[in-house]
């Protein structure tokens, strides 16, 4: 009964917030709304937080005169991609973005690592038209990014003929598995540059048998490496975190 109520609660919420997102055009405009009468609902705050989270970020970079692209890897429902954009606009930080994504939702889990209580096989999918229709919606420019759909396995191996970015100022990874992250690590690694900043949107995402996925890749990935310092820097959210990357030579020399 109190799963029906609490899925009855979050369709009402989600039919609210596509009203709204009929209703009003002005990206601003939308979010001033739904600060003001959503403010306490899980989803609003863990936007604002992201969206907190952005503006340092970006504003840090610009700042600090890091230019390159902005990555995402896991994008469905488009917020965090939406929030990116505008707010890299908000400093006149002219990055481009890139959308890396299955959209055919999560991949089958490809170990005990990947065992977590909420995220299923095939969960969370927006197909790739709909998550055209939801950038449109939130005013981004279709010349302002570029989408790469594919599970990363293949869409970040050197097969793929697509060309990729390879000048990074800020890769966010919001792919929840720690089979996904490690994929994206890799194909980041060798991207890697003093600096940037890459940010874990699952980072304090653990479970009752596993530590979270997205840290534990972290781990691995950057104990084999010891060229790149990973300096934190920002927590958002109870979910998230973020680190500058330093380049060892220069940090002490
Ligand atoms: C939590 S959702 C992303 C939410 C999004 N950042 C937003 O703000 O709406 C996780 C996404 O990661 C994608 N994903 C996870 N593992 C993947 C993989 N190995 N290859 C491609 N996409 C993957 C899923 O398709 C899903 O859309």
């Amino acid at each position: 009964m109190l799963r029906l109520v609490k899925k009855v609660k979050d369709t009402a919420k989600w039919c609210i917030l596509q009203v709204i997102n009929k209703c009003l055009s002005s990206y601003e405009v939308k979010e001033m709304f739904c600060d003001k009468y959503l403010p306490f609902s899980p989803l609003s705050r863990e936007k604002m937080c992201r969206k907190e989270f952005f503006y340092n970020a970006f504003r840090a970079l610009s700042f600090n005169g890091i230019d390159g692209d902005y990555v995402e890897f896991g994008c469905c429902g488009g917020m965090t991609f939406a929030l990116a954009y505008h707010e890299a606009r908000r400093f006149e930080y002219n990055t481009k973005l890139w959308s890396f994504d299955s959209f055919q939702g999560l991949p089958a889990p490809e170990g005990p690592k990947d065992a977590h209580p909420v995220w299923k096989q095939r969960e969370m999918t927006t197909l790739l038209d709909q998550f055209y229709a939801i950038c449109d919606s939130n005013k981004i420019p279709r010349d302002a990014y570029s989408v790469v759909p594919g599970f990363y396995k293949q869409s970040l191996s050197m097969n793929n003929t697509v060309s990729l970015p390879e000048n990074i100022s800020l890769a966010y990874i919001d792919c929840d598995l720690y089979s996904s992250t490690k994929t994206v690590l890799e194909f980041l690694m060798p991207r890697l540059k003093h600096g940037m900043i890459i940010a874990f949107d699952d980072y304090f995402c653990w479970s009752a048998t596993q530590i979270s996925g997205e840290r534990k890749a972290m781990m691995e990935l950057f104990s084999k490496d010891c060229r790149w310092e990973m300096v934190p820097y920002m927590q958002f959210g109870w979910h998230g975190n973020s680190f500058v990357i330093e380049d060892k030579k220069i940090s002490s020399s």
